[in-house]
């Protein structure tokens, strides 16, 4: 849609708004943190270990300190004063705490022992691949079955008497779900260049948290914060693993002071596959308990995950079970396993994805004990209020996700015996699985500026991950003041601008609406009351409230209705000549501008919204094809319907959910990170092993939203989306599939040998 065919004014929320900065985009004008450039620049490769533990006996880097063009070679005992980040109170939060090159030792394997800083890239790699290491090398341990832990498993959630429940219970299931290591895999590689003037360090850099970033980096430097600034102007995307830094920023930052020149470094996509965080590897029993007619009574989420020798990084696999179901009792723990694998990190619906894929493949499992159909089931055990916290959801319609979903996908025609639907010579599956994930408002500043010549300026230290952070902060400006998109300058990504939200968790969009809007509000505020104030004023003499502006023009009010002076010639619409351009009352006044700052209050600070559980709702209906002669399997159709409350760019958030459901097709048949035994490297650490989805491999997808606004999360009802599209696709897929070919898998993701298993062949 051309930007000048956009509703107008108010009517842009909720549209399908373009990205204002796509054509930075397409055009590749916009710059990611490693195209960056300047003068004196010097190229930092680092050398990564290949063993998976043990350590260092030697490290030999002589050949490398003579070799043309090098200028630094850093590793252990080798690296300017970097300090290991802790947290003052809960400020802050780093990847890997470990400082880089702080030990001798060896923890996973890839971890960066070295790192050789030259003259161009090429000089760098030459020279790093010349550095000799010797180490004493242990067997690592990267077992994927992770039973064999024995430590503490802390309960959670805990309810009624869950055991006794279950084994008084008159249908119980217990089952066991694995899900694999699985990298996140962006479209820009991480990477910093850092920039040192004798005492301020600039860090460009890929981070979906400036604020955080610069935090963290001023302790890891030993520098006050004032003297760091971060900017992330542009991310090509992060899926968790850019929230927080990672090793590479030290080492480039480090490098940068000791040679006081620009140091550039990027982790390359091999890399990424041990060193920038993945989604551990879970192991999750869930045991249920129901009536003979379909009541929950039980539910026991007892899980593992994986995690590095150093960082304490859980996946909370347990987090939506206490509130999607209504049952009286109900018990969640977590284990905690160490292995030799680097620091994980959040990725995509941390927590609710692996963990939603085992509790909604029980429920389904379950139903199928009951001889229930699986929609009937959920309808039935739907929670009226969140009985993990004892209170009422601030709006959840979860019961109508599931209801038009089973319509669009049309559920009533499918029979749930495998084998039983065949279409065009192949047999048919159909799935479904819920989808839920956390809401809230988090802290949130931004400012707002009119501008002498006729512009609006809005800044704030967040940043736009590839999500449309950007085309939200126009969009409200543009809803409150008239001024056209192409009139609004929007600022980010730089920890310079008043302090803004990490894009975490799906909430930068419910945090940056109170603040944008409270800004812009108070800034044409300001501009009214100039306009009545003023002597040459058309406006002089008036009260402020009886003035608006409108288009960009400051007019009486009810004067908004246009009075035509004519049509534009390229949008068609009808040109008013009401009131005055705001740039106009600026002139007057003798003004270079009028700001005004805005803030959001955190949700957990707010009385009212405390009352309320803040969650997000949604399902999907999976439909596969199985033709059991060749062994093919293909997703043939995903239908997924959302209860995120109200969606301020349905374009930008269509696209988020269409991304997230492949994310997940991916996730139940392709992805999975493979560690070798014997050494500990992560074997399929390409695109070529690595498998994620294709265009070739994607199904029709039908994504709905609901639209229910909700005004406990604020005053635009709009609570975030993302993370929530990616939960729940693995169950409906893994369910599908076993009403296509019989076989139930639980172990992701759904390989051809399981396929093999199924005893229905043509008839
Ligand atoms: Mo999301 S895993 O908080 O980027």
């Amino acid at each position: 849609m051309a930007m000048d065919t956009l509703p107008h004014a108010a009517g842009i929320i909720g549209a399908v708004v373009p990205r204002i900065d796509g054509s930075l985009k397409t055009t590749g004008t916009a710059r990611y943190a490693v195209d960056h450039n300047f003068p004196n620049l010097v190229h930092a490769v680092a050398v990564q270990a290949n063993i998976g533990k043990g350590r260092i006996r030697s490290l030999d880097a002589s050949a490398a300190e003579k070799m043309p063009g090098v200028v630094l070679v850093m590793h252990h005992g080798k690296i300017d004063n970097v300090y290991r980040f802790y947290p003052h109170e809960s400020d802050g939060t780093i990847s890997e705490a470990r400082p880089p090159f702080s030990d001798d030792k060896v923890y996973y394997w890839g971890q960066f022992v070295a790192a050789v800083v030259a003259e161009t890239l090429e000089q760098a790699k030459a020279a790093a691949a010349s550095i000799k290491v010797e180490y004493e090398a242990e067997t690592p341990d990267v077992k994927t079955d992770l039973s064999d832990f024995d430590g503490e498993r802390p309960e959670s959630w805990k309810r009624g008497d869950p055991d006794k429940a279950l084994a008084s219970a008159a249908i119980t299931l217990d089952q066991t779900y694995v899900t694999p290591v699985e990298t996140h895999n962006p479209m820009e590689l991480h990477g910093t260049v850092a920039v040192w003037d004798g005492e301020n360090y600039t860090l460009y850099e890929c981070t979906q948290g400036v604020v955080n970033h610069r935090v963290v980096m001023s302790q890891v430097l030993g520098v006050p914060r004032e003297n760091v600034r971060i900017i992330s102007r542009f991310i090509g995307s992060g899926f968790g693993g850019k929230l927080f830094p990672w090793p590479q920023s030290s080492i480039a930052a480090s490098a940068a002071r000791t040679l006081n020149r620009p140091v550039k470094i990027s982790v390359d996509r091999r890399m990424m596959f041990s060193n920038t965080g993945h989604r551990p590897h879970t192991q999750q029993r869930i045991r249920l308990g129901a009536t003979q007619d379909g009541k929950l009574t039980a539910i026991r989420h007892d899980f593992f995950t994986q995690t590095s020798q150093l960082d304490d990084f859980v996946e909370h696999c347990g987090e939506q079970t206490p509130f999607l179901y209504s049952c009286p009792n109900l018990v969640v723990t977590t284990g905690m396993v160490r292995r030799n694998v680097g620091a994980p990190a959040p990725m995509r619906g941390p927590g609710a994805v692996p963990g939603l894929f085992a509790l909604e493949s029980a429920m389904n499992e379950l139903a199928e004990k009951l001889k229930m159909d699986p929609v009937e089931f959920r309808l039935k055990n739907d929670a009226e209020r969140d009985e993990g916290k004892n209170l009422p959801f601030s709006s959840r319609h979860l019961k109508e996700c599931w209801t038009t979903g089973a319509e669009k996908i049309g559920w009533k025609n499918r029979t749930p015996e495998p084998g039983s639907m065949r279409r065009n010579g192949k047999f048919t599956g159909l799935g479904l699985g819920s989808a839920s994930w956390s809401a809230a408002r988090i802290p949130c500043t931004a400012s707002v500026e009119l501008c002498p010549n006729g512009r609006v300026c809005v800044r704030c230290a967040t940043q736009d991950i590839g999500t449309g952070t950007y085309t939200i902060f126009a969009q409200v400006i543009h809803a409150a003041t008239g001024v056209p998109l192409d009139r609004i300058d929007v600022f980010l990504g730089d920890s310079s601008l008043p302090e803004g939200p990490t894009s975490g968790g799906s909430m930068a969009t419910s945090a940056v609406l109170p603040a944008a809007t409270t800004a812009t509000n108070s800034a044409v505020t300001r501009l009214l009351h100039i306009a009545a104030s003023l002597p040459d004023s058309p406006f002089h003499g008036m009260k402020p409230e009886n003035l608006a502006i409108s288009n960009g023009r400051v007019m009486q009010k009810g004067d908004q209705q246009p009075k035509v002076v004519g049509v534009s010639m390229n949008s068609g619409r009808q040109l008013s000549a009401n009131g005055i351009p705001f740039e106009e009352v600026l002139k007057m006044a003798n003004l270079s501008g009028i700001t005004a700052t805005g803030k959001t209050a955190p949700s957990f600070e707010d009385p009212k919204a405390k009352q309320y559980s803040l969650h997000s709702y949604g399902c999907h209906f999976a439909e596969v094809e199985w033709e059991p002669e060749i062994a093919r399997l293909r997703v043939s159709r995903v239908v997924s319907v959302f209860d995120c409350g109200r969606i301020i760019n349905k374009g930008a958030g269509t696209n988020q959910m269409l991304g997230a459901v492949v994310m997940g097709l991916g996730m139940s048949l392709f992805e999975e990170t493979v560690h070798d035994h014997r050494t500990g490297q992560p074997i399929n650490n390409n695109f070529a092993d690595y498998i994620v989805p294709t265009i070739a491999d994607l199904p029709d997808l039908d994504i709905t939203f609901l639209d229910y606004p909700d005004y406990i999360v604020n005053e635009y009802g709009a609570r975030g989306i993302g993370e929530i599209g990616m939960a729940g696709v693995a169950p409906a897929i893994t369910d599908a599939v076993y009403n296509a070919t019989g076989v139930r898998v639980r172990e992701l993701p759904v390989r051809i040998e399981d396929l093999l298993k199924s005893t229905i062949h043509e008839a």
